[in-house]
């Protein structure tokens, strides 16, 4: 049997460089590489309710930002299904029957969810007071992963391109496809997390250095920024502290700079921008040994990054142009994902003996049962 891609994204903003070194880059080589039967690209909409349940409209707004960013990245949707999770009406019922496979303990042992809990300040899951600073955790919040198990079993996916963050989650989907398949008989497929290559495309850091790019820190750049937004953005990006005057030695560890050079550097390059240097090995000794300016590393990295920009742009005026269009495309997607996952649950149903009417053996035999009594 074939490889199959599903993964997917939160509509809650614009997509920005850390989803793109982290994976939509990725995501487009995986496509291209032929090796899948078939790739699933899902806007979670559904999952990014689950805590901003008072602000449907910012989700809202936001699927159409995702779907153009993947375009203007390059996923191509004849080869690419992208779809929106709240329109496969499946994933729901699956999601209902996974959840006797699971406990409450177990889920409070995730480590995203207890992650996430701090983060957004949720009360503890036992805490008697919910005072006015400290909410409750809501139990669609508590129990996504179990909807995330959906997802990627709905379309039999084997192979889950995402961060590490989200290792926990496809640990809980291996667990819930394998006490599904113990109890009702092998129907379901024990997915694979396919992590990012190499460290700094784990987690590039934001442009203040801090340890991720993320919106409410506002140190983010998006693919959508203009030639001109970029330029502010790198020139103001934090690089060594103590790197005062130019002939002064830098460090480039910590360096976000240079962090942003080994996501993005290729050799060619020096050729191109920079051709005074041969690697970025050079570059970097240089600026260690002191007599390089900062100023100097962000045009250059500027250079890379438009380099890199430049096409997204452009793809992104074109759909821009043509918003309907995406939609439709959203549409077409989400029907073809839905017949897929409708397989996927009619098996579930079959392997759990709830499709009573089609059935005969059951029917014949509580027929049977009753003309003996009569
Ligand atoms: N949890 C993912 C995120 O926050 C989004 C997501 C939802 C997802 N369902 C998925 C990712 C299934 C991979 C597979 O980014």
């Amino acid at each position: 049997m074939g490889k199959i891609i599903l993964t997917g994204d939160r509509p809650t903003g614009k997509l920005h460089l850390g989803h793109y070194v982290g994976s939509l880059r990725r995501r487009v080589e995986l496509q291209n590489s032929g090796e899948y039967e078939r790739v699933f690209v899902m806007i979670a909409d559904a999952q990014a309710l689950t805590d901003n349940a008072d602000n449907p409209e910012k989700v809202r707004q936001n699927i159409i930002e995702v779907a153009l960013d993947y375009l203007s990245c390059g996923l191509d949707p004849e080869r690419t299904t992208i779809f929106i999770q709240s329109q496969i009406p499946e994933l729901c019922e699956l999601a209902f029957y996974y959840m006797n496979l699971v406990t409450v303990a177990r889920l409070q042992r995730n480590p995203t969810v207890k992650a996430e809990i701090q983060l957004r300040g949720f009360s503890d899951a036992n805490a008697e007071e919910e005072g006015p600073q400290r909410q409750g955790i809501p139990v669609g919040f508590f129990t996504y992963p179990i909807s995330q198990a959906s997802d990627i079993t709905a379309f039999r996916a084997t192979t889950v391109p995402a961060g590490q963050d989200q290792e926990p989650m496809i640990e809980q989907t291996r667990e819930i496809v394998h006490k599904f398949n113990a109890v009702y008989g092998p129907t379901l497929v024990e997915p694979e997390i396919l992590l990012p290559e190499n460290a700094v495309c784990m987690r590039l850091p934001g442009t203040d250095g801090k340890a991720k790019m993320s919106k409410s820190l506002g140190n983010c750049i998006y693919l959508s920024d203009s030639a001109e937004e970029l330029r502010k953005k790198v020139m103001g990006m934090y690089t060594d502290p103590d790197h005062l005057r130019i002939d002064d030695p830098g460090k480039v560890e910590g360096n976000t700079v240079f962090t942003y050079l080994d996501a993005f550097c290729c050799p060619e390059h020096f050729a191109k921008y920079l051709p005074d240097y041969q690697s970025l090995d050079e570059l970097k000794a240089h600026y260690r040994r002191g007599g390089l300016g900062d100023v100097k590393v962000k045009k250059f990295l500027i250079a890379i990054l438009n380099e890199t920009l430049e096409p997204i742009r452009e793809r992104r005026a074109y759909f821009e142009e043509h918003i309907s269009d995406v939609y439709e495309m959203l549409r077409a997607g989400s029907e073809s994902a839905r017949k897929v996952a409708a397989q996927t649950l009619h098996d579930v149903r079959n392997a759990m003996r709830i499709n009573y009417f089609d059935d005969k053996e059951l029917i014949e035999a509580q027929a049977r049962h009753y003309s003996d009594h009569a």
